[in-house]
């Protein structure tokens, strides 16, 4: 039996096994997971209690880094994949760090390579936040209000976070932080699961509907906006949870920083604008009410026609700056860098190269 142990916040591998913490039940209850069918990791994708574009990544790349050694069927190995990677199509990371996978097995190396590949997607992502946050803290000033969408902390990452790995790393070095936390309907990311990492983390933060962002600028009650992303193309463009796009008009009109913060593990280098992303669009019972363990709470008309895309688009003209594992970039930057030089965005040793 292997001896390997990982352990995240929402994560743990060990004796060969994936758990999950269900993010669906938190902040309520703190329920693992144990996921050891492909259809139980894509129904807790789809599902959302694994969540998080590097996160769900991870999760992925670990189920696969067993299986492989349990399956031994590269026929097998390759159509799980497929399936995995079309539970949620905007994120890219899935795509990513299972391409890498696919890779290892066109060359037909030995099975425990996968396991070794996911481990190091774990390592790696816990270093990338390190990363993102040292450069990050560096736009954040002493008392500064910071608002921020959707959650993405240690829920959505296999360390401290990206945008929300900032604001922990800027509350234990600034004086005075305090967050706006967006409650990102339709499925509460913000109210659920970052207010519940602030608390845990005693970082002082106000909830707040997501109508009332453009109210508390309007007031100069916000200084900056540090938002993830789940795809970043060539140009900037990014796509991230839904709300984010207005959450970037508005900071324009009202002259607040707008800065995105990601690993190169969320840059599609196959993606040249925001037009080409694919955008999930999701069931209409998250829109029309709400779901808790036994039943179904409506607050609209059961039958309701609904509009319910997971993400938007923002555009590069409306960000400030992007906070990246290398640094920080301008879209112009991010732009030429990609271009110039594949390895200034960092990748992996030993896997896959990503062809510009
Ligand atoms: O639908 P979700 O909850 O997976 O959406 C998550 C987000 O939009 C995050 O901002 C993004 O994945 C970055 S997480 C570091």
């Amino acid at each position: 039996m292997s001896t390997i142990k990982l352990s995240s916040d929402a994560l743990k591998f060990e004796n060969n096994q994936l758990f999950l913490l269900n993010q669906t039940q938190l902040p309520n209850t703190e329920e693992w997971i144990l996921c050891d069918t492909p259809t139980k990791l894509y129904d807790s994708i789809l599902q959302l209690k694994v969540r998080g574009a590097p996160l769900i990544a991870i999760a992925a790349s670990l189920f696969i880094g067993k299986y492989a050694l349990q399956i031994k069927n590269r026929k097998t190995i390759k159509s799980t994949i497929d399936y995995l990677i079309s539970s949620r199509p905007t994120a890219v990371n899935l795509q990513l760090l299972l391409q890498q996978h696919l890779a290892l097995l066109s060359k037909e190396t030995e099975f425990k390579n996968h396991l070794d590949l996911a481990i190091q997607h774990f390592n790696e992502d816990i270093e990338l936040c390190q990363k993102i946050s040292r450069y990050g803290v560096e736009i954040i000033k002493d008392n500064d209000i910071i608002l921020t969408h959707c959650n993405t902390g240690s829920l959505a990452t296999a360390g401290n976070g990206t945008a929300l790995g900032i604001i922990k790393s800027a509350f234990k070095t600034k004086s005075g932080i305090s967050v706006y936390v967006d409650e990102t309907r339709p499925l509460l990311q913000g109210a659920r699961l970052t207010a519940w990492e602030l608390s845990k983390n005693k970082i002082p933060y106000q909830l707040i509907c997501d109508n009332m962002a453009a109210f508390l600028m309007k007031q100069n009650k916000v200084n900056v906006i540090v938002v993830g992303a789940d795809r970043i193309c060539l140009n900037g463009d990014f796509a991230n949870k839904i709300g984010t796009y207005s959450l970037a008009v508005l900071a324009q009109y009202h002259n607040v920083p707008f800065y995105v913060a990601a690993p190169y593990t969320t840059i599609d280098f196959s993606c040249k604008t925001g037009e080409s992303i694919p955008i999930e669009h999701r069931e209409p019972n998250e829109v029309r009410g709400f779901k808790n363990q036994n039943n179904h709470i409506y607050w609209s008309p059961e039958s309701s026609k609904v509009y319910n895309p997971a993400f938007d688009v923002t555009p590069s003209e409306l960000v400030t700056g992007y906070i990246l594992d290398k640094g920080h970039f301008s879209g112009k930057q991010l732009k030429s860098l990609a271009c110039i030089n594949q390895n200034t965005l960092r990748l992996s040793p030993n896997v896959t190269s990503i062809q510009l």
